[in-house]
C-alpha cells in the first residue's frame, strides 16, 4: 500500500521523478529553515504544499522497484562562454552531451563581453537542449529533473540557462535542481571514478578561479586557498593573446602548443607569493612579467600572428610560453603541497587528490600534479579534457548527487509569468574559508554546509519523503 503513496505536488512532478522520489523512504536530514528557499525564481507566488495522498492512478508496479539507473538528469550551463547541455543518468551513464563555445567572439574581442556572451547563448540555447535530447534520444517527458547553473558567472548569461530549465521543467513538471558551477568541476570527478569518495581534496582551475577545496561530503567544503587576483586561466588566455597566437583554439591549449616547442627555463619569471605561508594564488603579477618579456625583446606579437613569424621570433615567443607555464604551473605545485598536507591533517583518510576546471585539460599541469599526488600516496583523478571544460554533463551529475539526496526545488507554478525575476548567485563561495592561523579542530567545526541547496529543500523533503 505505501508503494501507492504518491506526493501530490502542484504543480506535478513528473511520473519519472515521482516514481524515483518514491524510493527515498529514508527520513530527510532536518534542514535549518533558510530564507533563500526560493532560490530558483523569486516569485513567492507558490501555492502552499498540499498533503501527502494516495494516488490511486499510479499502478503499484511502475513505483516498485526505480533504480537510480532510471533517472534521467538535464543539465544546462551558460555561465559564462559555453552553452552546454547533456543527458546523464543517475548511475553516470553520458547520453549526451552538446556544447557551442563561443572562441570566434572571444578571438575578436580578447574577452568574454557579457551583453554579447548574453546573445549568443539565447541564439543557440533552443537548439543546444534539443540536440541533448534528440542525441539522447529523448523528450521533455521522459525526464526526471533538470539541473542548470545559478552561480557564480555573469548574470546576464547565467539568466539564460536557468530561464531554459525552468521552461522545460514547467512544461513536464520536473523538479529543478540549481547548482554550483565550481562544485560541478570538482563533483564530476566522482562520475569519472565511482570509488571517489568523501572527504577528497580538489584543485579547480579554470579562467576566473582558482580554488583548493577540501571537499567533506556533499555540499560541505571548506575553502583552503583562492585566488588574490587573476586565476591561472586567465593568465594563460591574456598570455597568449599577447604572443599573439590564434585564439579561436582558446588561448590555453594554443599556449600549451606552443610552448612544447620552447625552453622551460629560458626565461627566470618570478614564482608568486613564495613569501605566503598559505594556499592562496596570484597570478596578476605573472601576466606583467610576460608582457615585460614580450615588450623587452621587441617581439611584435600584436602585428605579427604566431602564423606569420619569423623562425627566430617563433622561438623567442615559444621560450616566453614555456617559461610562463613552468612556473604558472610551479605555483600550482607549491601551494597544492601545502594544501594536501593541511587537508590530510584535517581528513587523515583522504586518498584522492581531483584536479578540473577548464587548465586541469592541459597535459603539463595535470603531469605535474601527478608528481604532487603519487608523492603524498593520494591517487589523481582529473576528469577527461571533455569533462574539464565547461559542459553540461558536470551539472547534470551534481544535479543528480543533490537530486538523490533529496536537494532540489519544485517544479515551477503553472502560471509562472516568462519573465519572472530569478534569484541568481554571480558570486557565490564554495564553503567556508580555512585560514591557517585557525586551529585544524575549529575549521572542521565551523566549516559551513554549502548554502546552494539547503535553501530549496526544506519543504520539497517533507513532501516527498514518505
Ligand atoms: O572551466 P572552464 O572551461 O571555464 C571557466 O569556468 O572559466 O575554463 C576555461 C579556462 C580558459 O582560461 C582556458 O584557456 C583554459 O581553461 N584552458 C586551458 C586549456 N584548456 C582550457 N588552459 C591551459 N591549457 C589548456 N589545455
Ligand atoms: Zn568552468
Amino acid at each position: 500500500m505505501a508503494a501507492t503513496l504518491l506526493p501530490t505536488l502542484s504543480p506535478p512532478v513528473s511520473r519519472a521523478a515521482a516514481a524515483f522520489l518514491l524510493l527515498r523512504r529514508a527520513p530527510p536530514k532536518p534542514f535549518r529553515s533558510h530564507p533563500l528557499r526560493r532560490l530558483l525564481a523569486s516569485s513567492s507566488s507558490s501555492p502552499p504544499t498540499p498533503p501527502l495522498r494516495l494516488l490511486s492512478t499510479m499502478p503499484s508496479s511502475s513505483a516498485a522497484a526505480p533504480a537510480r539507473r532510471d533517472l534521467l538528469m538535464l543539465g544546462i550551463e551558460t555561465s559564462c562562454d559555453d552553452t552546454a547541455a547533456a543527458v546523464v543518468r543517475g548511475d553516470g551513464e553520458i547520453l549526451s552531451q552538446v556544447v557551442s563555445s563561443q572562441e570566434d567572439l572571444l578571438a575578436r574581442y580578447g574577452g568574454v563581453a557579457p551583453k554579447m556572451a548574453e546573445e549568443a547563448h539565447t541564439l543557440v540555447i533552443d537548439q543546444v537542449v534539443q540536440k541533448a535530447l534528440e542525441d539522447a534520444n529523448l523528450s521533455g517527458s521522459d525526464l526526471s529533473a533538470v539541473s542548470v547553473t545559478i552561480g557564480p558567472g555573469l548574470s546576464l548569461c547565467l539568466r539564460v540557462g536557468v530561464h531554459k530549465a525552468r521552461q522545460i521543467a514547467k512544461a513536464f513538471g520536473l523538479p529543478i535542481v540549481g547548482v554550483h558551477h565550481m562544485e560541478a568541476h570538482a563533483l564530476v570527478s566522482r562520475l569519472v571514478n565511482k570509488d571517489l569518495d568523501f572527504p577528497f581534496l580538489a584543485l579547480l582551475i579554470s579562467g576566473g578561479h582558482n580554488l583548493l577545496v577540501l571537499a567533506q561530503s556533499l555540499g560541505q567544503y571548506v575553502q583552503l586557498g583562492t585566488t588574490i587576483d587573476d586565476a591561472i586561466g586567465e593568465a594563460y588566455d591574456k598570455s597568449a593573446r599577447w604572443l599573439g597566437l590564434d585564439m579561436r583554439k582558446g588561448g590555453g591549449p594554443a599556449l600549451e602548443e606552443l610552448a612544447l616547442e620552447g625552453d622551460p627555463n629560458a626565461i627566470k619569471f618570478r614564482v608568486p607569493m613564495r613569501q605566503h605561508k598559505d594556499c592562496n594564488f596570484s597570478y596578476a603579477g605573472l601576466k606583467t612579467q610576460v608582457r615585460l618579456a614580450i615588450e623587452s625583446r621587441n617581439l611584435c606579437t600584436d602585428d605579427i600572428p604566431i602564423s606569420s613569424a619569423s623562425e627566430e621570433d617563433r622561438q623567442s615567443r615559444a621560450n616566453i610560453a614555456a617559461s610562463f607555464q613552468r612556473v604558472a604551473v610551479l605555483h600550482l605545485e607549491e601551494r597544492c603541497q601545502r594544501a594536501v598536507e593541511w587537508a590530510l591533517k584535517m581528513e587523515p583518510s583522504i586518498k584522492h587528490f581531483v584536479v578540473s576546471g577548464g587548465v586541469a585539460s592541459n597535459q603539463y599541469v595535470r603531469t605535474r600534479l601527478n608528481h604532487i599526488a603519487e608523492n603524498n600516496g593520494l591517487q589523481l583523478v582529473s576528469p577527461p579534457p571533455s569533462l574539464c571544460t565547461d559542459n553540461g554533463v558536470m551539472i547534470a551529475w551534481t544535479g543528480i548527487e543533490h537530486f538523490v539526496a533529496g536537494r532540489f526545488d519544485d517544479p515551477p507554478a503553472a502560471d509562472e509569468p516568462d519573465d519572472v525575476q530569478y534569484d541568481l548567485r554571480p558570486r557565490w563561495p564554495l564553503g567556508e574559508e580555512h585560514s591557517e592561523g585557525r586551529s585544524v579542530a575549529r575549521s572542521l567545526k565551523t566549516a559551513r554546509v554549502h548554502p546552494s541547496l539547503t535553501s530549496m529543500i526544506q519543504g520539497s523533503l517533507q513532501k516527498y519523503s514518505l
